[in-house]
């Protein structure tokens, strides 16, 4: 197994090799690119099962995939891939396995020398059928109600996976309206119980740990609200939870019945397979989330399978590898044009920023390259009316992954879907082959514009172009195209930290600052002026003024 560092990437023949490629083709241009190449686009997608990857645009010839993938195999990526996938130890600090592939069925995994495939399959037919029942009515509130809203309580990893599915799949009209709730300061909770009845709501406290302080704050609050207007037996009808830890789900008294298990080796941000996802399976059903899970061992299937040239995670990670840390890139956009993926980058933020964040190698020794980029987006219209300008014409180095439906859903409104999808193409190719002056040059005398006007605003108006991206496409927006999405971008951050030699499971920097927030809201809560920082005593000061 690759995952000890037993030498520098950097020493890697074909580390040197890219770095004087790189040197090579400083002058690389799309646009030339793309005319000197008719089967550019061929050569430069891959497709598998309705999605369609389109890395035509990024700034690679053959060589640099070919160079990129020497870089693969001398890393052992192949060997590293059956290792996640076999629940060999790839978390090295926290000293687990992260098995979140066997949560779809991906296997056989073993930890501990037992089959870990009956665990996840008895797991999975409790939870669903519970999301099943509570849809059907069959799982009644404490007065015999049926329940007609469930309020999602977790942060993170426990929040954002199945906010997203259930966003993005939940049809019109469903039998319950599922919300979710992550923010500390109550707001967000308030908000969910607006108009609520404690009859016929029910909650979901989904942690991990069932130590996250967000997380604590709002199921005690929400335990409250309840118990303002029901007996305290009835936290057992209307509070069900996820967690590894059984003895603080006792201690809230969640009932034996309405509690479900995750284990130490599914991570938060890679969770939602699991019972994690419960909230969502009751906002789209059990049948759907089992085709979610399909669509997902479907992509871990190619991920396992294909050639290192042809594995779309292993492209598209080791795009990401070179635009990154050859190219200087530091932004990773994306722009999904379908409204029901707008929670698409939020999810992506975690996956991507939380497991890449690293400044460290396997071993301890620092990073030799940067490493993860910053990632952010929102839907792609909006994208288009608010921060593209930067995109087109700014400084910042950016790379742009568009994600666009085939078929849409079907809406009893006119949309403008075909609109959105020539957008999309032509925000990518706008991207790729710019304007140059002379054409600006040529587009504004075409439009009226006498020479002194031309002279004034050509430089404003050309777009440099050369600025990469890649395009996915998926047939349509089912439970099974989401599972191989999001499986896929799950496999891509895996590529990318086993290139750079970090640990993407574990999340260390996370930790500081919870630790230092609860000397401070102890200080806070006291009025303990001088242990706070000059801002803490800004905040105790216009408190006592805000109380009167
Ligand atoms: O603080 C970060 C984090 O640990 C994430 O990795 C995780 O998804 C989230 O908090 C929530 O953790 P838990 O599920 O234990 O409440």
């Amino acid at each position: 197994m690759s995952l000890e560092k037993t030498d520098s990437l950097r020493s890697r023949p074909a580390w040197s090799r890219l770095v004087t490629h790189a040197k090579d083709n400083r002058a690389f241009n799309l646009e030339q690119a793309f005319l000197a190449d008719r089967a550019r686009y061929r050569d430069f997608s891959l497709e598998v099962n309705d999605l369609l990857v389109d890395y035509s645009r990024c700034l690679v010839t053959r060589d640099t995939i070919q160079l990129l993938v020497e870089l693969a195999e001398e890393a052992g990526l192949g060997s590293n891939i059956e290792a996640l996938l076999a629940g060999e130890i790839v978390n090295g600090t926290e000293r687990r396995a992260a098995l979140h592939t066997a949560l779809r069925g991906t296997g056989p995994a073993i930890v501990d020398g037992k089959p870990v495939e009956p665990l996840v399959s008895a797991e999975l037919d409790l939870f669903l059928a519970y999301a099943d029942a509570v849809r059907s009515g069959a799982r009644v509130g404490y007065s015999g109600k049926r329940i007609e809203r469930v309020i999602n309580i977790g942060i993170g990893g426990s929040d954002l996976g199945p906010r997203l599915v259930s966003d993005a799949l939940q049809a019109a009209e469903e039998p319950v309206r599922v919300r979710y709730v992550a923010g500390i300061d109550g707001q967000e909770l308030e908000r969910s119980l607006r108009g609520a009845d404690p009859e016929t709501t029910l909650f979901v406290i989904c942690s991990k740990t069932f130590s996250t302080l967000e997380t604590r704050l709002n199921a005690d609050a929400a335990k409250s609200w309840l118990l303002a207007k029901l007996p305290a037996e009835a936290v057992t009808c209307h509070f069900a939870a996820v967690s590894v830890n059984h003895a603080a789900m006792d201690e809230f008294g969640i009932a034996k019945d309405a509690r479900f298990s995750i284990w130490d080796w599914v991570g938060g941000r890679f969770s939602l397979w699991s019972a994690i996802g419960v909230s969502s399976a009751i906002a789209i059903g059990g049948a759907a989330f089992r085709q979610l899970l399909a669509g997902a061992a479907g992509m871990d299937q190619h991920f396992r399978s294909r050639p290192l040239a042809e594995n779309i995670p292993v492209v598209l990670g080791l795009l990401s590898v070179w635009q990154q840390s050859f190219l200087g890139i530091t932004d990773h956009v994306i722009l999904p044009y379908d409204q029901r993926l707008e929670l698409l980058p939020a999810y992506l933020q975690q996956l991507f920023m939380e497991s890449l964040g690293k400044s460290v190698c396997n071993d301890g020794s620092p990073v030799y390259c940067s490493t993860g980029a910053s990632v952010w987006g929102t839907v792609g219209s909006h994208s288009q009316h608010s921060f593209a300008q930067l995109l087109h014409q700014g400084t910042a180095s950016i790379q742009v992954d568009y994600i666009g439906t085939v078929a849409g859903p079907r809406l009893s409104v006119a949309g403008g879907q075909v609109e959105g999808l020539a957008n999309m193409i032509a925000q990518s190719e706008s991207l790729a082959l710019g304007q140059d002056e002379s054409s600006v040059q040529e587009s504004l005398a075409a439009s009226g514009k006498d020479a002194a006007e031309i002279e004034r605003l050509s430089a404003h108006r050309v777009h440099p172009g050369n600025r990469p991206s890649v395009m996915l496409l998926l047939r349509e927006l089912s439970p099974r195209m989401l599972g191989a999405l999001l499986a896929m971008y799950e496999h891509q951050v895996y590529v990318q930290a086993m290139i750079w030699d970090i640990n993407p499971f574990d999340q260390w920097g996370v930790e500081l600052g919870k630790v230092r927030a609860g000397q401070y809201a102890e200080y806070l809560k006291n009025g303990d002026t001088e242990k706070l920082p000059g801002i803490g005593q800004s905040i105790l000061t216009w408190q006592r003024k805000s109380s009167g």
